[in-house]
């Protein structure tokens, strides 16, 4: 390992430290703590993360049944196929999933497409599960949050949409998120398949996400068909803004 990547991660040990305390918290309003958010302090072999609520503590937003295929089923996949891409690859292993996918273009060429597609989707899984919390539990934007949001796209309500408009014109399957650009300034943006915006070099907009809503037809499809537009406006009645509001705290320091 060379000094900047020695250096880096030093920086990236601290930082994990702090996102561990700060999610071994105890005033959600729901379930279990976010001690499994994201898996950040893990690396290989990945595992999948618990719920912090309960499987079916979303409906009727989302039903249960779609929550646990969701997870046991394709978020599982995700990771058991990312630890066989990663398996052997003595130089990764002790990376963490934040570190793969910021650093997506220094993985071998041989592997760069099992692990972009599933170390993504392990990435944006964990993070999706932990935005989420039972209707009327997931509190509210920060008044900081809020007045960036009102900064960047005007009111909610034009953020709503600008962001149901990124999950509606994203061709197939993918992902709708909003984000913090190197900048400090807050963008909505959209990415294919498991990509997402922390890959520098392999999408269009890079940044740090505070939210994302997963659009492939897995997320909805059994509760919603083909009605996208339907989920995505539902999709708000069980946003995490606790969990949107730490992260945003965590992007700007
Ligand atoms: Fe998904």
């Amino acid at each position: 390992m060379n000094k900047d990547a020695a250096s880096r991660r030093e920086f990236l040990a601290g930082v994990a430290v702090v996102a561990i305390a700060a999610t071994n918290r105890t005033d959600i309003a729901f379930g279990t703590t976010l001690n499994n958010y994201a898996n950040t302090e893990n690396h290989m072999p990945f595992t999948l993360p618990e719920l912090p609520y309960a499987e079916s503590a979303l409906e009727p937003t989302i039903d249960a049944k779609t929550m646990v295929i969701h997870r046991t089923k394709h978020h599982q996949a995700y990771v058991d196929n990312l630890n066989k891409a990663l398996d052997g690859q003595a130089a990764y292993a002790n990376w963490t999933i934040d570190e793969i996918c910021q650093q997506m273009g220094s993985i071998p060429e041989t592997i760069r497409v099992a692990v972009r597609n599933n170390g993504g989707g392990h990435w944006n899984h964990s993070m999706f599960w932990t935005i989420m919390a039972p209707k009327g539990q997931g509190g509210s934007p920060s008044a900081d949050l809020a007045a960036s949001i009102d900064k960047s796209f005007g009111s909610m309500d034009a953020f709503k949409k600008s962001l149901a408009d990124a999950g509606m014109k994203r061709f197939g399957s993918g992902w709708a998120w909003l984000i913090v650009k190197g900048d400090g300034s807050l963008a909505i943006t959209s990415t294919p398949n498991q990509d997402n915006p922390l890959m520098k070099g392999f999408v269009d907009v890079v940044g740090t996400p505070l939210l994302g809503i997963d659009v492939w037809e897995h997320a909805y499809y059994l509760n919603y068909q083909n009605r996208r537009a339907d989920y995505l406006g539902a999709w708000w009645d069980v946003v995490n803004w606790n969990e949107v509001n730490r992260r945003f705290d965590t992007a700007k320091k």
